[in-house]
């Protein structure tokens, strides 16, 4: 096959087409990227119980609710101890499957009350080992009148397994007979960038490594709500986490929101990521809200705009600037729901994004929109000029190379996203449930129909992000982890995801070509002299490609390979991306395509 880029023509490309998306299941965000290691740490949600905690010593743990810590938090720990206790006693947080010790110096914090003066003992221990990984004593000055808060740091020593415990203890002999009270245990690694209530820095920085160009947020499923009563609600994710009430979550398992709505921009201006936030749009899975009864919601957006873009002489501008972010946040786009041709959410939801559309609109007119939805029955016609509408795609290897073409006649004047796409292969012949090599390469084919489209195709997000390995209910993911230290697991997907978004210039250009497309498909793009040739063999053949990129002549040539099923399981992603440096004085290249491989060509 021989290939030749051409040096003009074409049309320009989205200058953030690769991003992710994120929503909090499998414990991606409590337990995974926030991080914050203790489970259950406020007693949020009404399914948790005791979850992850356990006496230490002769004492009687419970969950109390005579004493909350605050509004929102509205439980704590009571620790009893009986008559005649002489030890340390108190009381073990198991984590998440286990707390990750690294090494490294940890912040924890913890709030106290009951009447005690004197030594509290913070220690991990190894579950099984019985090794201690840290082992840090503070002396505290604590009533029975009301909460106080207490912080430390401590250092640890590197623990190989995740199997690691958090313990509590203090003088049992001083509070024998009596008990005291703990609420909203906090213990955090290092954070990325070094924020407080940041995310945990493996694994941010592992995704910042992808240089995704925005991030959808909150959802997927998670904004929605199983009830109209537990969507997720902006105004309770701000602010200290003291005054976080968290929520029954769509995912089976109560949030924190201890990763809110300022932490999720923050992560963006950290990866430099364009934030697309989604707004609640009268769906949950309950209830659907339209008409009248959706005014107040509108309103209540209208705050939450408020909240990102007032300045500080408004009530909620003020409220940020109180929660440290005095300048207005930077976001440029706003979903209006999320899959609202699902369920019973078409027939109302061009009612529904009328509604949010114009009070944003109206005050904000430079946000560009976004339809959460791709069937156009549902949607308002004529749909407002700049909407984009958002399609979400999870197919068989097989059926995203068939929509290669997808977006070739798309009018030009209607922009699309893929907010979420991923292979996700149900296929007896496989099993698999974790992207390999066929399924990551079918992924590529399909995000290069995007990218050919650019000019109208504005933004696609992989999807899932990622997964707690042991909390798992939807895979696969682009990467997971569980509790060892440092663990972070790509997936084949992960290296296609990389080398898509870091290699992409800002106009696409033809290319010339002996053979049409299949198995061989292509995309190339330049920015000034800079050019970018995207390969990926989606067949069992080798394939040998010549191609002729004029007047450039040296850069790299990374290419992914392995065997069809390669990548399979978490614990079979054996590939890398192989990257050799290229030089051709007239600007020719030969690439030798194995098997369902992904390749770019960045030479100049
Ligand atoms: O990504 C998993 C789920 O898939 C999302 O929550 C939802 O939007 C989609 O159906």
């Amino acid at each position: 096959i021989s290939l030749t880029v051409s040096r003009h023509g074409g049309n320009k490309s989205s200058p953030i087409l690769y991003g992710v998306m994120f929503e909090e299941m499998d414990h991606s965000g409590d337990g995974g990227i926030h991080g914050q290691l203790l489970q259950n740490n406020g007693f949020q949600g009404t399914t948790l119980g005791l979850t992850a905690y356990a006496p230490v010593g002769d004492v009687i743990i419970s969950q109390d609710t005579s004493k909350p810590v605050s509004k929102a938090i509205t439980s704590s720990l009571n620790v009893a101890v009986p008559h005649g206790v002489k030890d340390y006693v108190g009381f073990a947080n198991t984590g998440y499957n286990g707390i990750p010790v690294t090494g490294a110096t940890y912040n924890c914090s913890f709030w106290m009350m009951g009447n005690y003066s004197g030594t509290i003992n913070l220690q991990l221990v190894g579950s099984h080992s019985g090794s201690v990984h840290a082992d840090h004593n503070l002396t505290v000055e604590s009533t029975d009148s009301k909460f106080r808060e207490f912080k430390t740091r401590f250092n640890t020593t590197y623990a190989p397994q995740g199997d690691n415990e958090w313990h509590l203890t203090f003088d049992g002999s001083k509070v024998a007979g009596s008990s005291l009270n703990f609420g909203l245990i906090q213990l955090f690694p290092p954070t990325f960038k070094g924020r407080e209530n940041g995310l945990r820095d493996n694994l941010a920085s592992f995704l910042d490594e992808v240089h995704p160009a925005f991030l959808r947020f909150p959802g997927g499923n998670n904004l929605e709500g199983l009830e109209v009563e537990t969507r997720w609600k902006w105004n309770t994710t701000i602010g200290p986490v003291v005054d976080r009430p968290g929520r029954d979550s769509d995912w089976f398992y109560p949030n924190t929101d201890a990763l809110g709505l300022d932490e999720y921009l923050w992560w963006c201006e950290d990866m430099n990521m364009a934030p697309l936030l989604a707004v609640w749009s009268g769906k949950s899975y309950g209830d659907i809200l339209s008409g009248p009864d959706l005014h107040p919601f509108v309103h209540d957006i209208m705050n939450e705009m408020e909240y990102l873009f007032g300045n500080t002489s408004t009530y909620y501008g003020k409220l940020r600037a109180q929660n440290g972010r005095k300048d207005p946040w930077k976001v440029d786009m706003i979903e209006i729901g999320n899959e609202d041709d699902l369920t019973l959410g078409c027939d109302t939801y061009p009612d529904r994004f009328n509604q949010i559309y114009k009070a944003i609109h109206d005050k904000y007119p430079n946000i560009t929109l976004v339809a959460s939805h791709g069937n156009y029955s549902c949607l308002p016609s004529p749909l407002p000029k700049d909407v984009i509408i958002d399609l979400h795609l999870y197919r068989a290897p097989d059926d995203f190379v068939k929509l290669f073409d997808q977006f070739d006649n798309q009018p030009r004047n209607q922009s699309v996203m893929i907010g979420e796409f991923g292979c996700r292969n149900t296929s007896e012949e496989t099993g698999t449930y974790w992207p390999y090599m066929q399924g990551s390469c079918s992924e590529a084919v399909y995000m290069m129909g995007m990218e050919r489209n650019s000019d109208v195709v504005k933004m696609v997000a992989y999807a899932p992000l990622l997964q707690h390995f042991d909390f798992v209910s939807w895979s696969p993911t682009l990467y997971g982890f569980n509790s060892a230290p440092d663990s972070v697991t790509p997936s084949v997907s992960y290296f296609v995801q990389k080398m898509f978004a870091s290699n992409k210039g800002d106009t696409i250009v033809p290319v010339e070509s002996s053979t049409g497309f299949g198995p061989v498909y292509w995309v190339a793009s330049k920015t000034g002299s800079h050019y970018y040739l995207k390969l990926a063999n989606y067949g069992p053949e080798h394939q040998s490609i010549k191609v002729h990129i004029p007047e450039t002549k040296t850069g790299k040539l990374e290419i992914l390979a392995g065997p069809q099923y390669q990548g399979d399981t978490p614990s079979n992603v054996q590939i890398q991306t192989v990257t050799t440096s290229v030089f051709n004085a007239q600007g020719k290249y030969s690439i030798n395509m194995a098997p369902w491989a992904v390749a770019v060509l960045a030479v100049s």
